[in-house]
C-alpha cells in the first residue's frame, strides 16, 4: 500500500500517514514518501504500529544515524538506541525516564552541539487518561511574529540548559552526565537544514537566557516568546492510542507531556535521530 497523508492534524503542521508498516518491510519508496512528508509537515502520526524494538530501531535508521541517549540508565537493556519514558518499576528500580509528571516545553536535546533532528516516540502501554503529548509548530509562530520582533531577535543567540530542565522536570545528571551536558549556547533563530524554513529555537524548559541582554530585557523577552510560542494556533494535543507513533522534526516543533496518574503504568518507547554530519551544527 502506497504511503498517503489521511488526515492533518492543524492547519499549519501535522499529518497522519497511512501505508507505512514499521514491523515489516517499508521498502525506498515508502522511506522516501515519510522523508518528504516528514519536512512537509514536521509531525508524523503512524497508527497500530509494531512496537517490536528491533523494528523500531531498523526503521528510525533509515532516516539517520541513531543516538545512544546520555540517560544510559534508562536504555533498552537489548536496543541502546531505544530510551524508554516510563513510570515503571522493575526490581526496585525505574526502567524509564520522565517518570509520570508534567514534563515542561522543549526541544530534544537542544541542550547539546549536534542536536537530533528528530525522534520517533510509540505508546506500549498508556494510562486510560492523562499523558498527552503536545508540539509547537516554532516555524509558524516564527512566521507570526511582528517585524520589530524578527528584527530584535535577528542574529542573536541564547542559552540553553539541561540541569535547568531536570531540576524542574526530571532527576539529576551523574557527574559524567553533567560534563557531557554543560550550558551551551544555540541560535535564538535556527533556519532548517532541509527546508530552509526559519523557526524559533528556544523552549520555557530549557532556555534561560538570551545572550547580549540584559537579565532583565532578556526576561521580558523570553516570557513574551514562551507565551506566544504556544498560542492554540501553533499547538496539536495528541491523545495518545496503544501502537501509535510519533515522528516529529526537532528543527522546528518543540513539545511537552501532561502528567498523569501514578496509580497507572505507561511506558513509552523511543529513538533519536541524529543529522548528517553536515548539516549538524544549528545555524
Ligand atoms: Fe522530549
Amino acid at each position: 500500500m502506497a504511503v498517503s497523508v489521511t488526515r492533518r492534524l492543524t492547519a499549519t503542521f501535522g499529518a497522519e500517514l497511512s501505508g507505512i508498516d514499521i514491523g515489516g518491510h517499508a521498502d525506498a519508496e515508502a522511506i522516501q514518501a515519510v522523508q518528504s512528508a516528514w519536512s512537509e509537515h514536521k509531525l508524523l502520526l503512524f497508527r497500530e504500529q509494531s512496537t517490536d524494538e528491533a523494528a523500531l530501531v531498523d526503521f528510525s535508521r533509515k532516516f539517520g544515524e541513531l543516538e545512544i541517549h546520555v540517560r544510559t540508565e534508562y536504555l533498552s537493556p537489548d536496543h541502546p538506541e531505544i530510551l524508554y519514558v516510563s513510570n515503571i518499576t522493575r526490581d526496585g528500580r525505574r526502567i524509564g525516564i520522565l517518570a509520570d509528571t508534567e514534563v515542561g516545553w522543549h526541544y530534544d536535546q537542544i541542550y547539546l552541539p549536534r542536536p537530533a533532528v528528530g525522534s520517533l516516540l510509540c505508546a506500549v502501554i498508556l494510562p486510560p487518561s492523562g499523558g498527552n503529548t503536545e508540539f509547537a509548530d516554532m516555524a509558524a509562530a516564527y512566521a507570526a511574529l511582528p517585524a520589530d520582533i524578527k528584527s530584535t531577535l535577528a542574529g542573536k543567540r541564547a542559552i540553553q540548559s539541561y540541569e535547568a530542565f531536570n531540576r524542574a522536570y526530571s532527576v539529576p545528571t551523574s557527574e559524567e552526565q553533567k560534563r557531557r551536558t554543560p550550558d551551551i549556547e544555540q541560535p535564538l533563530v535556527r533556519t532548517h537544514p532541509v527546508t530552509g524554513t526559519r523557526a524559533l529555537y528556544l523552549c520555557p524548559g530549557m532556555t534561560t537566557r538570551i545572550v547580549g541582554m540584559d537579565e532583565r530585557a532578556s526576561r521580558e523577552m523570553l516570557d513574551f516568546l514562551f507565551e506566544w510560542t504556544v498560542r492554540p494556533e501553533f499547538v496539536y494535543s495528541h491523545t495518545w492510542r496503544q501502537g501509535d507513533c510519533l515522528m516529529w522534526d526537532n528543527a522546528c516543533t518543540m513539545h511537552r507531556r501532561d502528567p498523569f496518574d501514578q496509580g497507572h503504568q505507561r511506558l513509552m518507547k523511543r529513538t533519536t535521530i541524529l543529522p548528517s554530519p553536515d548539516v549538524a551544527v544549528p545555524v
